[in-house]
């Protein structure tokens, strides 16, 4: 018989992976033949452009990328997020300093708590918010004090509502716009007004840039670093999981903040040697420009999905309120019903699946979040089987 080893403190302070069970949930459905519409999670459907998919192969075939990288990345993939930085938000990066490439954010959302925390630090986390914050945090030990994100705020944090010495206390803040799970983006005052509190309570900022390509109606959501002075508080991570549907690949980076940034690569000297050259190479093509058209139509993809969805809901008596960005939309759930009981209704009835917006934060509670990660059709089909349970929306 295996003996049963005890984990470290550290892995027994990691929270629930609260879309785990969900996951298990979805599979049962289908094994027993369901026909299931999954919006639950935040998987990009849609393929990559073939130009960054034929550029992998050929740089598979090369005997260089199967050595070991370099540490801290290929100079020409920094050199391209420092264009891609300056070409798509004007900011000036320094390659060799101001960036670090990573496997995938969720990775880089981990290190930078470790590479910044000790025990009993206040870090700031939006609620709802998106829950791998707090896997990293509760990993080193750091106190989570939470900023709402409230409906009548457009889902922004209101600082000057932020306990005083909280923010103080604060030594670091995470921020992400456009925002997962509610859909909301950010503007260039909010920005400002962060650098401005970050600088008076000497808090280091993180912002998660991940749907950074995602607004709709036209608004392109600024990058955190175009404000001026963001870089001497501050840095961004930007994946490419979801702007180039890339998500399986594990490709994205951190820039700004050169101390931080140089803590990071320190970190992913000891932990990695970098990404696999093939894909250096491959993602340096999905960042010269040369698929930008590709982005261009993968949000309009999006934007008439949101359309599609959001009409057909209101077409049932569901009054929902349409995204303003990311692929994701933040729906009240009626008032009869918790997020989890409206979740479960739809799973059990419908066979739709929904994220329960508690998962995200006690503040998550009274939404639903739904991914526009689906075709037109099914989208619709979904908005059909759900005004087929005679929810009463009012
Ligand atoms: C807000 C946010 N940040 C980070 C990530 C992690 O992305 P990746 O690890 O694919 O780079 C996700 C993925 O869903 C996300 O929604």
């Amino acid at each position: 018989m295996q003996w049963e080893f005890e984990s470290s403190e550290a892995v027994k302070r990691l929270p629930d992976q609260f879309f785990a069970n969900l996951t298990k949930r979805v599979a049962k459905l289908e094994a027993d033949g369901h026909n299931v519409i999954n919006l639950g999670q935040g998987n990009p459907d849609l393929p990559i452009d073939n130009q960054v998919v034929e550029k992998l192969q050929q740089a598979a075939q090369k005997p260089v990328n199967d050595q070991y990288p370099p540490f801290g990345g290929h100079n020409y993939f920094r050199e391209a997020v420092a264009d891609f930085y300056k070409r798509e938000y004007d900011v000036d990066l320094d390659p060799d300093t101001e960036v670090a490439v990573m496997i995938g954010s969720k990775i880089g959302l981990f290190e930078v708590c470790q590479c910044m925390l000790n025990p009993h630090d206040t870090v700031l986390l939006p609620n709802p918010g998106y829950p791998d914050y707090l896997s990293g945090v509760s990993f080193v030990n750091a106190d989570p004090s939470f900023m709402p994100l409230l409906e009548e705020n457009e889902f922004l944090p209101d600082y000057t509502k932020l306990n005083e010495e909280v923010l103080d206390r604060a030594k670091m803040m995470f921020l992400n716009y456009p925002n997962n799970p509610t859909a909301a983006v950010a503007s260039e005052d909010f920005f400002e007004e962060t650098v401005e509190v970050a600088k008076k309570h000497n808090v280091f900022v993180v912002h998660d840039f991940a749907y950074g390509a995602m607004g709709f109606d036209g608004v392109k959501q600024p990058s955190f670093l175009s404000t001026p002075g963001a870089k001497d508080i501050g840095i961004e991570l930007y994946t490419m999981s979801k702007t180039f549907n890339m998500a399986g690949w594990r490709v994205a980076f951190a820039v700004g903040n050169a101390s931080v940034i140089q803590k990071i690569n320190l970190l992913q000297n000891h932990l990695f040697t970098s990404l696999y050259g093939a894909i250096q190479e491959a993602a340096t093509e999905a960042l010269s420009g040369s698929v930008d058209h590709f982005i261009q139509e993968l949000v309009a993809t999006y934007e008439k999905r949101r359309n599609v969805f959001v009409n057909s809901l209101r077409d049932i008596g569901w009054d929902v309120k349409a995204p303003k960005g990311t692929f994701f939309a933040w729906f009240k759930v009626p008032k009869q019903y918790t997020s989890s009981e409206f979740a479960e209704l739809l799973l059990e009835k419908a066979h739709v699946i929904v994220a329960d917006g508690s998962g995200f934060g006690t503040l998550g509670e009274g939404y639903v979040r739904m991914g526009l990660l689906d075709t037109e059709e099914r989208l619709q089909e979904a908005a059909e089987r759900i005004g087929k349970l005679d929810i009463a929306f009012d």
